[in-house]
């Protein structure tokens, strides 16, 4: 069985509907990433999919914050990543690369819903971000869009036929990470692993100059 758990970032509760829309339909979990899940959960989970909205420069904070912290968990894992936004669809992928880079995992796939804005859900903050953004580019801030819940089921939907498939297929008995330590006697870096690195990222000696510990 693929172990799933769906997290969620949001503001004014669409990530949440569209985060809800997926856990039903998968019948897993569905976490706030402002709570913390850290350790035991992610180590049962085979399939992480993360759903987060668009707020210019602050975008996926906390999702990133997460992974940062737990990325290293994810080697042997899968991620999925849903963004929603506004306008924001042709940008996604750089975020999303920028996260995946933060967690490098096992298979990965991203979608995008269309989300919605309205005027009066503001919070004062989020009015003075997007006067400075009407300023510099003229839009106008009035009620925008319409959460797209026709596609976050389609989202959904998609997610378990993949979830079906030989790529997102669970890792079973996962190798534990190597032990092993290798000391650059050129600089003192120590790398883990099975092997030496090729260079040493701090001083750029091949590896036989390196030592195992
Ligand atoms: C302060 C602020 C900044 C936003 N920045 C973006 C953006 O950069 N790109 C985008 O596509 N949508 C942007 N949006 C639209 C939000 O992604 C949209 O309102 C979304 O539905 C909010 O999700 P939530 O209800 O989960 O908080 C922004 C909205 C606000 C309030």
């Amino acid at each position: 069985m693929n172990n799933v758990i769906v997290t969620y970032e949001t503001f004014h509760g669409s990530a949440k509907k569209i985060a809800q829309i997926i856990s039903d339909k998968l019948e897993c979990k569905c976490i706030n990433i402002d709570t913390p899940f850290e350790a035991e959960d992610l180590a049962q989970t085979d399939t992480l999919i993360m759903v987060f909205n668009f707020r210019g420069p602050y975008t996926a904070q906390l999702s990133k914050l997460y992974l940062s912290r737990a990325g290293k968990q994810l080697k042997n894992k899968n991620l999925i990543l849903v963004g929603e936004g506004l306008f924001s669809e042709k940008e996604f992928p750089i975020v999303a690369g920028e996260i995946h880079e933060l967690a490098p995992s096992k298979a990965f796939k991203t979608y995008f819903v269309k989300g919605q804005l309205r005027v009066d859900t503001l919070f004062p903050e989020e009015r003075a971000l997007l006067k400075k953004f009407s300023e510099l580019t003229g839009m106008q801030i009035v009620d925008m869009g319409q959460l797209d819940l026709d596609k976050a089921a389609e989202v959904a939907q998609d997610i378990e036929a993949l979830l079906a498939t030989a790529e997102f297929a669970p890792v079973k008995d996962a190798s534990p990470e190597s032990e092993t330590k290798w000391i650059c006697t050129v600089c003192g870096y120590i790398h883990t692993g099975d092997t030496p690195p090729e260079k040493c990222p701090l001083c750029g000696v091949g590896a036989d100059r390196f030592k195992k510990q």
